[in-house]
């Protein structure tokens, strides 16, 4: 997968891009990953990305000429085709929006994203981006009900949860099968040496080597957790 971000803060994705998994999954060959700058396609000495809202109001807003320019440029579109040269595209390239009022991510959009060839995502700042440019998004997407400064978090948080689906990048540590929601529920608890800690105790069962009594067991498990803590999962 190839997955591209505009951003006027390129260097927000230095550490979460060059570390753990998100690294390792570039030097397995299973990611290409790029951070632009939108000033790059910004015009005059100031390299404006943002203006003053028509209609006022406080707050600048991000610009649709730099936009269009970035993601024609990125994605190899002559200046000036977009939108129209993406009508009927068959998705294996999504132009992805973060913003408060995008539909609320979740496992299932991860999934979906995995699949992906490539992912080109624009990160908003300030009051917000022209809403012309919303006519270049496949998905606009938000990732809770809050409202960060900018979309470049948001952006890092739907890449990781995206690329550690991509077959290969957990190895054979980790799969992605048995963690909380890929059944719908969430993750049993999980214990590691030593067996006993400052008087508390790991489940006995866990210790037992019946793996057919501790697969009963983690499924018990998973199943009350969810009934207490994520109700609304099991509806
Ligand atoms: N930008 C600002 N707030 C956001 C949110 N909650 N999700 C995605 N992008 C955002």
């Amino acid at each position: 997968m190839r997955i591209d971000c505009i951003t006027t803060f390129p260097a927000m994705f230095d550490s979460i891009m060059g570390e753990s998994m998100m690294k390792r999954a570039q030097e397995k060959g299973l990611l290409e990953f790029h951070a632009h700058d939108l000033r790059d396609w910004a015009r005059g000495a100031h390299r404006k990305t943002d203006d003053y809202p028509y209609g006022g109001g406080c707050g600048l807003v991000m610009m649709c000429e730099p936009l269009f320019a970035a993601v024609e440029s990125v994605l190899g579109y002559e200046a000036g085709a977009l939108p129209e040269a993406r009508a009927g595209h068959d998705g294996s390239t999504r132009i992805i929006f973060l913003a408060p009022q995008g539909k609320v991510f979740d496992d299932e959009m991860a999934s979906r994203l995995s699949t992906a060839e490539r992912l080109v995502f624009v990160c908003g700042h300030y009051e917000g981006i022209d809403e012309r440019a919303y006519s270049l998004a496949d998905d606009v997407i938000s990732i809770g009900d809050y409202v960060l400064t900018g979309g470049e978090l948001a952006s890092m948080v739907v890449i990781d949860a995206a690329v550690r689906k991509i077959p290969g990048v957990l190895g054979a540590e980790r799969g992605a099968e048995t963690e909380s929601f890929s059944d719908g529920l969430l993750e049993y608890p999980q214990y590691t040496r030593p067996a006993t800690f400052r008087g508390m105790e790991v489940p006995e069962v866990l210790l037992s080597g019946h793996h057919g009594n501790i697969d009963e067991w983690r499924r018990a498990q998973s199943l009350a957790r969810t009934e207490r803590l994520r109700p609304d999962l099991l509806i």
